[in-house]
């Protein structure tokens, strides 16, 4: 059956109200409501079964009786009757359900759920929701939710998968003078979810920023790549609840899906150039700003101020979010020398001092506009008997939209008494940026800054490294065969092998000669290990011995290691000793791949040892990566400049460790019955001489 296109949901020709009602109060009635209310063009149809009128327009008692196009039905009758309306919309060839009803999936009804997305997606219809306030499109000006019946239109949209935080924004963005072009709740997504809406949005024209709040995801394959074409596009903004372990669970239970791990959701956004707010006040300060605020053409940025203290905050406030202070004297003396007072400063932040009148600010910001070394500007204010307060409002707003017209941002922090305080309301009503607080109005610049440099980097596709898939499935095949969800050490070996990850030299002994043999051929000193897949915990056993440095210490190991082994475990199946290189000594990291909840192929590296236990110094991204990103992962270790070379060490192969990232990467996303694959220790030496897994764990779906 096809799939109805996107576009419908957004700019329906018409709409049916499944539920309506002429009684005020009922969720039926003020949909319909704000239908009508809202300016909508296309068809109204309530639905009851009464027949009759409802807030002046004919209730039809079925769906089938409406005579025009219907291509959004809004389900608003009790959970039982929901399949039976459902049913009754495949036959008006209705191309998306808004299922407002709760009392689905989120309260253990998952197989209603499930029989109503079956038979939906069987009759070419696209279900929204269940548990969902509705829909509100600028484009045709519909309303179809149950919230407030303003809603300012603009270029922001929001998705949201909590409802009653939705209806609260609808309200909140109201107040803070952000216009919205759509706002969309998911609910329990049990159809339509965040990817598909992004793929509408993204090309609506619209829309210029996206926001979403996110409590869980589904599907995190398909989510990471909608997000990284949309951020190509336009800025996305996230903010996903769930953060501490018991936000997780709260956000689990709320809404039926599982939150996925914090560490990984933050990494795999900034891989897509998503801009993750930590809270809902954050996420509206950014998304009013950039909707508002032309991209910068260049990264040199000037505070100016009349007062040093909020001067030095904003200097802090810039190194934490990343803004680079333009920082040539001589030209910023040049340009702002002339409009500052004797007694200022024309290093970046420029101070014109308490003495500085509404003149003297106008002019220094108007110097920073026109200097095309400068890419944007701060602009601070501190309340003084000297400063004619009344002027600051035309001050402020004349030169937003200079800089709006110049394509440059800029961003005010103003802070003082009841005049001041009126001054930021007058603004704000006007949409310039303004705060009372310098760190936010620093941290809505650096945002646009975060999103300047993600679109200064050239798109980065997967890279795919030749692995032999045929082997790795093979052995993997024989594990299941056996019954098991793991790997022996030795198939992991072949996995490694098979993707060209160096492994240090090792052959699996069955007699005291073989050993021996081997332990000549590979050079002293080896190390000796147990073969079973009956002791996994081999130290344990007494099956490892490590610093073998002749004929005499390998025939004592191998007799000292089967003795161990039979005494620890007398019915353990033993494939053998394997005899291996005592590897020397390296910057030990630990890298992983691994199939997630949410996300699908990930991996993760870090630095090995007691820091990955004790420090969690580990970064993650999806699989889905190139060798920019694997490199960019690397970084985020804390830890990073161990590799760099500390204490007069040389680097360290940096290039070994990406190399392995990408080929686990390969082996997760081409081996689908491979889950985890950990490498712990992986060897890092100095640069030009390679890496060495030391150790593999290797996870496979049971058969
Ligand atoms: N076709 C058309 N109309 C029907 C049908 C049908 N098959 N069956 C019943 N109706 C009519 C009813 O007769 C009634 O109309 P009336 O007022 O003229 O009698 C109307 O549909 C509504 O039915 P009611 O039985 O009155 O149901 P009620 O309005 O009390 O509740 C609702 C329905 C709102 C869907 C409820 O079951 C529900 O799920 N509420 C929760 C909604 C919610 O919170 N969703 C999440 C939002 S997000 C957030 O958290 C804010």
């Amino acid at each position: 059956m096809n799939t109805p296109d996107i576009k419908y949901l957004f700019e329906p020709r018409g709409v049916a109200v499944i539920g309506a009602s002429a009684t005020p109060g009922k969720i039926g009635y003020a949909i319909v409501d704000n239908i009508v209310s809202s300016g909508y063009k296309g068809g109204v149809y309530p639905i009851n079964p009464k027949g009759g009128e409802i807030l002046g327009r004919k209730a039809y008692s079925a769906v089938e009786e409406v005579p025009g196009e219907v291509d959004l039905a809004v389900i608003v009758v009790p959970a039982k009757f929901v399949f039976e309306a459902v049913e009754t919309c495949a036959k008006k060839n209705v191309k998306f359900l808004s299922i407002i009803t709760s009392g689905f999936s989120e309260t253990g009804n998952i197989e209603g759920e499930k029989k109503i997305v079956n038979f939906a997606r069987e009759h070419g219809m696209r279900v929204l929701g269940p548990n969902i306030f509705g829909t509100f499109s600028a484009k045709v000006s519909c309303n179809a939710t149950f919230g407030p019946k303003e809603i300012r239109h603009g270029n922001v949209a929001i998705m949201t998968q909590s409802g009653a935080l939705g209806i609260a924004m609808i309200g909140k963005t109201a107040v803070e003078n952000i216009g919205l072009s759509a706002i969309i709740s998911l609910g329990n997504k049990s159809d339509i979810n965040e990817s598909d809406l992004l793929e509408y949005l993204v090309g609506d024209e619209g829309t210029k920023v996206i926001m979403m709040y996110i409590e869980g995801v589904q599907d995190g394959e398909r989510f990471v790549s909608a997000l990284k074409k949309a951020t190509r596009l336009k800025p996305v903004i996230v903010i996903k609840s769930g953060r501490s372990k018991r936000g997780a669970m709260a956000a689990a239970s709320h809404t039926g899906s599982l939150a996925g791990a914090d560490e990984v959701f933050e990494d795999i956004m900034r891989q897509c150039g998503v801009l993750r707010a930590e809270s809902l006040q954050e996420a509206l300060n950014w998304s009013k700003f950039i909707a508002n605020t032309p991209l910068p053409i260049g990264e040199n940025a000037a505070i100016i101020t009349n007062g040093g203290g909020v001067g030095v905050m904003a200097t802090d406030a810039c190194e934490k979010y990343g803004i680079k202070m333009y920082d040539d004297t001589h030209e910023l003396k040049r340009i702002f020398s002339p409009v500052t007072p004797d007694f200022g400063s024309t290093k970046n932040p420029i101070d014109l001092t308490g003495g500085a009148t509404s003149a003297f600010y106008d002019s220094a910001i108007k110097a920073g506009l026109n200097s095309p070394n400068i890419h944007s500007v701060i602009a601070l204010y501190c309340e003084t008997a000297t400063f004619d307060v009344e002027n600051l409002p035309k001050v402020t707003k004349s030169n937003f939209k200079a800089f709006q017209a110049g394509k440059k941002p800029i961003v005010f922090s103003l802070l003082g008494g009841e005049k001041v305080e009126n001054c930021i309301v007058d603004m704000k009503n006007e949409n310039v940026p303004v705060f009372a607080d310098v760190y936010e109005a620093v941290a809505c610049l650096g945002t646009m800054y975060r999103y300047y440099n993600y679109l200064k980097t050239d798109v980065e596709h997967a890279e795919d490294v030749e692995i032999d898939v045929d082997a790795i499935n093979k052995v993997v095949a024989s594990a299941q065969a056996d019954h098991r969800s793991f790997l022996l050490a030795h198939e992991g070996q072949i996995v490694m092998k098979a993707a060209g990850i160096t492994l240090p030299q090792s052959k699996i002994a069955h007699h005291i000669e073989e050993a021996i043999k081997y332990a000549e051929e590979i050079g002293y000193p080896v190390v000796m290990k147990v073969v079973s897949r009956d002791i996994l915990h081999k130290s344990d056993a007494g099956g490892v011995a490590l610093d073998l440095v002749n004929k005499a210490e390998v025939i004592d190991a191998y007799q000292a290691i089967m003795h161990s082994c039979r005494q620890y475990d007398s019915k353990a199946r033993i494939d053998g000793i394997e005899v291996c290189e005592m590897v020397r000594k390296g910057t030990e990291l630990i890298v992983g791949a691994r199939l997630d909840k949410s996300f699908g192929p990930t991996v993760m590296c870090g630095l090995g040892g007691v820091y990955v236990e004790v420090m969690k110094d580990v970064s993650f991204r999806a699989a889905s990566l190139g060798r920019r990103e694997a490199h960019a992962m690397i970084k985020d270790i804390k830890s990073y400049p161990l590799l760099l070379g500390v204490r007069g060490e040389k680097r360290k192969d940096v290039e070994g460790v990406v190399d392995t990232i990408i080929k686990l990467a390969t082996i997760i996303r081409k081996c689908k019955n491979i889950t985890d694959i950990e490498v712990n220790p992986l060897l890092a030496y100095d640069v030009g001489e390679g890496v060495k897994a030391v150790d593999v764990r290797v996870l496979i779906t049971k058969k």
